[in-house]
């Protein structure tokens, strides 16, 4: 009877934080969907590839390193994802918000790349569908950030290195704890491994994010990720129709030889 009580308690309340995790998950869907609606956030309505990814792909060119696969981790509308497939690049692109993978699909169409860009609707916090140690470039511009359980952001970790070819490349772009919109923010601030970390939430769209130092990214990725280029950019820029004083970072990072 106690046997048959604890495997009733494990699958009843096992069922219910997995409900409970998937309806936070569709509300976090929802709330991203609506941005595209409605555009508050710069990269919604950007068209233009990231500055920082026109740059490390320079620099790949000058220092002759191979670019024939990359991975945009949440793609969002693909701007980036649209700049290197035109440069040949064959792009898987994945974000979870059906409504952005279909303007991306739709521009790829329209812009006669779609044997380039293989677009997913793809939480990027569950295993991804991409082989292992094939893609020379990993771009993430602003998708991490919004990663808030720490659980989610080890699994990210683990698929986004096992992807990743060795000396292949990772590009990551995040607002810092001195930005000027996100910091008017925070909800919650904690300390993981000496670094602060502030959980933010956006009033106009109700979404998270955290707030990273530069160290503490170092720190969540090392050793098997190693920074080898940076950008800091604090510039002014419109984040729901007002110009505030923005302070985001670009790390690329080059995955060092495989321990296996
Ligand atoms: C700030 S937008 C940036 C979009 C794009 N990288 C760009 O720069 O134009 C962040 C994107 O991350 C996506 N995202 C957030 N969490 C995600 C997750 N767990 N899995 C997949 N996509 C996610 C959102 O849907 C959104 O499209």
């Amino acid at each position: 009877m106690h046997g048959f009580y604890r495997w009733y308690r494990f699958l009843f309340f096992g069922w219910r934080v997995e409900t409970l995790t998937m309806s936070i998950q569709t509300n976090h869907i929802e709330q991203w969907t609506t941005e595209y609606d409605q555009g508050g956030i710069p990269s919604s309505t950007r068209t233009t590839p990231s500055g920082c990814v026109v740059h490390a792909v320079g620099e790949f060119g000058r220092r002759q390193i191979p670019l024939k696969h990359a991975v945009d981790i949440g793609c969002g509308k693909g701007r980036n994802s649209l700049y290197l497939a035109g440069l040949g690049v064959d792009v898987t692109a994945m974000d979870f918000t059906p409504n952005a993978i279909h303007a991306l699909e739709d521009k790829a169409r329209e812009d006669k790349l779609s044997q380039k860009i293989r677009a997913l609707v793809q939480d990027v916090t569950e295993p991804w569908p991409v082989a292992s140690a094939s893609m020379d470039f990993a771009i993430d511009a602003f998708c991490f950030k919004h990663i808030t359980p720490r659980e989610a952001r080890l699994q990210y970790r683990t698929e986004l290195l096992r992807v990743l070819k060795t000396h292949g490349h990772y590009l990551l772009s995040f607002a810092s704890i001195g930005d000027g919109y996100y910091g008017r923010y925070i909800i919650d601030k904690c300390e993981v491994n000496g670094e602060e970390e502030h959980v933010v939430v956006d009033p106009e769209n109700g979404i998270q994010s955290v707030l990273y130092t530069r160290e503490g990214v170092l720190n969540f990725f090392h050793p098997e990720l190693e920074v080898i280029d940076e950008l800091q950019n604090n510039k002014p820029s419109m984040m729901h129709g007002v110009v505030y004083e923005r302070q985001t970072y670009a790390l690329l990072f080059q995955r060092r030889l495989r321990a296996n």
